[in-house]
C-alpha cells in the first residue's frame, strides 16, 4: 500500500457552504474548431469543466448545475460519471444572465449563497472561490464579484466604481465608452449572490444592449440601484479569472497550470530535475524525495512512492511506483511497480503489469496483465503476457511468452526460482514447476517437474568437410582450410615434443 500522499497544506475553514454553484458552460467555443465540446477539451488530466466541478466541490455546495447548449449530449455524458452534479439545457444561448435563469428555473427555491463560474476556467481553485463567499458573507453583501486588474482588459466587462470605491455596476466592453474601456479592473464572470437578490434581479434583466442579449452583469446595477451591498473580490493572481477560447490559450494555460502543480509538488519535498519538462495532471500524487529527472509525464491515478527515482523520458498512465523503485526510459500504463523494484531502460509496461518488490523489468522488456514475483528478473529483450512470474525467477535474454494461439490467450505459470535459459519460448498454456530449468534455446510446451531440466530443440549434428565441398574458393573456406593447417601443425609439433 502507497503511504499518504504529501498534500499542500489544508486550512480549517467555515465557509459558507452555497446553496447552490451554478457553472456555465452552454456556450459554442467556434474558436477551437474542434467536433469536440470546446469544455471538454483537457488539460493537467481533466475536462475543462472537470476543473470547474473539482473548484466549486471544494464548497460543498447543496446543488451542483451545469448549463449545457452545444454538444450537450457529450458534455452531459462525460459529467454523467460525476456525482453530485446535475445538468440543465439551454436550447438557445442568448446570454449568461438567460443561462442563470434557466439553472435556477431547474432548482427549488433557494436561501442563502448561490456562486455562478464558467465551464473554461481551467485555473479557478476552491481556495479562491472560500475567499470569494468568505469576503460575500463577512461583507453581507448581496452580490460580490470576482475582480482582477489586467495589463490588457479588451473583451472583458469592466468594474466601475463611485467615489468611494464601492462598486456600482459593469459595463461590458461592446457596450463601453472610450473611457469606461481604460479602466483596467475587469469582470472575471465568477460570483457570489444572495439568491433571493439574483432571482429578483434576473427577473429585471433586459435586451437592451449591443448584443441582444441578457446579461447576468446587469444584475450587479439592478442589486445597487435597490439598495442593495454589492461588493467585488480582487485577485491578485489573474490567471485563476482566465478563460479557454482557442487553443493557443489552451496550450498557454496548461503550460501554466502545469507551472503550478509542479511548484506544489517541489514545495511538498519531490525533486525536479527540469520542471518545465515534467508533466504532471492534477489528479497524480508523490510522495517525499520522489526524483522525476527531464521528460516525465505522469498521468491520471500515477502514484510515486517515498525515494522512487522517474526518468529520464518516461510516461506513466495510472500506474503506482512503490518507495525506492526506479523507472528509467520507459513507457508504463495500468501497472504497478513495488518497492525497490527497477524498471527500464526501454520497457513497456501494459494493464495487469504487476512487478514486485526488487523485482527487475530490464532493457527492451513488454509484460502486458502478468506479476513478477519478488526479486524475479526479465532483464533483456522479452514479452511476457498472462503470466505469473514467481520469486526469484530468471527469465532469460530474449524470452518470449507466446500467450495467444491466434484465437484465445493463455496463461503461463514459472515456479518460484525457476531458470528460463535465453532464448526460449513458452507457448502457453504451460506451469514449470518451482525449482526448475529450461535449456537455452527451447520451445517448451509441456510443463516440468520440480528439479528438472526441460531441453526443447532439436540435438545439434555437425557436418564433417561441408564448409570445403559446398563453399569451395569462398574466404570461409579458406579460413577453414587455414584453421585446419594450424591444428594439423600443432598437432605435428605436439607429437615431436
Ligand atoms: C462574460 C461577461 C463579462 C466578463 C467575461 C469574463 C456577461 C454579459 N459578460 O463575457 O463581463 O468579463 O464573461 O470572461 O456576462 N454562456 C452560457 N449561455 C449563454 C451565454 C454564455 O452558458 O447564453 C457561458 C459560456 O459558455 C461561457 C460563459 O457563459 O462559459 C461566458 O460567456 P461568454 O459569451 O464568453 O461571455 P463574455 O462575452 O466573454
Ligand atoms: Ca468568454
Amino acid at each position: 500500500m502507497p503511504g499518504p500522499a504529501i498534500q499542500a497544506e489544508e486550512h480549517e475553514r467555515v465557509t459558507t457552504r452555497p446553496a447552490a454553484v451554478v457553472v456555465l458552460a452552454a456556450g459554442e467555443g467556434t474558436r477551437m474548431k474542434s467536433s469536440t465540446p470546446k469544455v471538454l477539451h483537457e488539460l493537467a488530466g481533466r475536462s475543462l469543466v472537470g476543473h470547474a466541478v473539482a473548484a466549486v466541490q471544494e464548497l460543498e455546495p447543496d446543488h451542483l448545475t451545469v448549463v449545457i447548449g452545444h454538444g450537450r449530449d457529450q458534455v452531459a455524458a462525460h459529467l454523467g460519471q460525476t456525482p453530485g452534479v446535475a445538468t440543465v439545457v439551454q436550447e438557445q444561448q442568448l446570454g449568461t444572465g438567460h443561462a442563470v435563469q434557466v439553472a435556477l428555473g431547474a432548482l427549488p427555491d433557494l436561501d442563502g449563497v448561490v456562486v455562478v463560474t464558467y465551464g473554461d476556467v481551467p485555473l479557478l481553485t476552491g481556495a479562491t472561490l472560500h475567499e470569494l463567499v468568505d469576503a460575500h458573507t463577512a461583507d453581507a453583501n448581496a452580490v460580490t464579484v470576482l475582480t482582477a486588474d489586467v495589463a490588457d482588459p479588451t473583451g472583458y466587462g469592466r468594474i466601475l466604481r463611485d467615489d468611494e470605491g464601492a462598486v456600482r455596476g459593469i459595463v461590458e466592453h461592446k457596450d463601453a465608452s472610450a473611457e469606461v474601456r481604460a479602466i483596467t479592473e475587469i469582470n472575471s464572470g465568477i460570483y457570489a449572490f444572495d439568491a433571493a437578490v439574483l432571482r429578483s434581479a434576473l427577473g429585471q434583466l433586459t435586451t437592451d444592449n449591443s448584443q441582444g442579449e441578457l446579461y447576468l452583469t446587469d444584475v450587479l446595477g439592478i442589486a445597487r440601484s435597490e439598495g442593495r451591498r454589492v461588493g467585488a473580490f480582487v485577485t491578485d493572481d489573474p490567471w485563476q479569472t482566465e478563460g479557454v477560447n482557442d487553443r493557443v490559450q489552451l496550450a498557454t494555460m496548461t503550460r501554466e497550470l502545469n507551472r503550478r502543480v509542479t511548484e506544489r509538488w517541489m514545495r511538498a519535498g519531490v525533486t525536479m530535475v527540469d520542471p518545465a519538462t515534467t508533466w504532471i495532471d492534477a489528479t497524480v500524487t508523490l510522495e517525499q524525495d520522489v526524483v522525476l529527472r527531464p521528460g516525465v509525464q505522469l498521468h491520471g491515478s500515477t502514484h510515486v512512492g517515498a525515494g522512487a527515482e522517474v526518468g529520464p523520458d518516461s510516461t506513466l498512465r495510472d500506474v503506482t511506483v512503490g518507495a525506492d523503485a526506479s523507472v528509467v526510459r520507459s513507457h508504463l500504463v495500468g501497472a504497478e511497480v513495488a518497492a525497490s523494484a527497477s524498471v527500464g531502460p526501454f520497457s513497456y509496461l501494459r494493464p495487469g503489469a504487476v512487478i514486485d518488490e526488487r523485482a527487475k523489468a530490464g532493457a527492451f522488456v513488454e509484460i502486458k496483465a502478468s506479476s513478477v514475483g519478488e526479486g524475479a528478473k526479465v532483464p533483456h529483450l522479452s514479452y511476457v503476457g498472462d503470466a505469473t512470474i514467481g520469486a526469484g525467477v530468471n527469465i532469460g535474454a530474449g524470452t518470449i511468452v507466446a500467450n495467444y494461439d491466434g484465437v484465445a490467450k493463455h496463461h503461463t505459470t514459472v515456479g518460484r526460482h525457476t531458470f528460463v535459459g535465453s532464448d526460449s519460448v513458452l507457448v502457453a498454456p504451460v506451469e514449470l514447476a518451482d525449482g526448475s530449468y529450461v535449456a537455452a534455446g527451447s520451445t517448451v510446451t509441456a510443463g516440468t517437474e520440480p528439479g528438472e531440466l526441460a531441453v526443447a530443440r532439436a540435438r545439434q549434428r555437425n557436418v564433417d568437410g561441408w564448409v570445403a565441398r559446398r563453399r569451395a574458393g569462398t574466404a570461409t573456406a579458406e579460413a577453414a582450410h587455414a584453421a585446419q593447417q594450424r591444428a594439423g601443425d600443432d598437432h605435428v609439433e605436439g607429437e615431436s615434443v
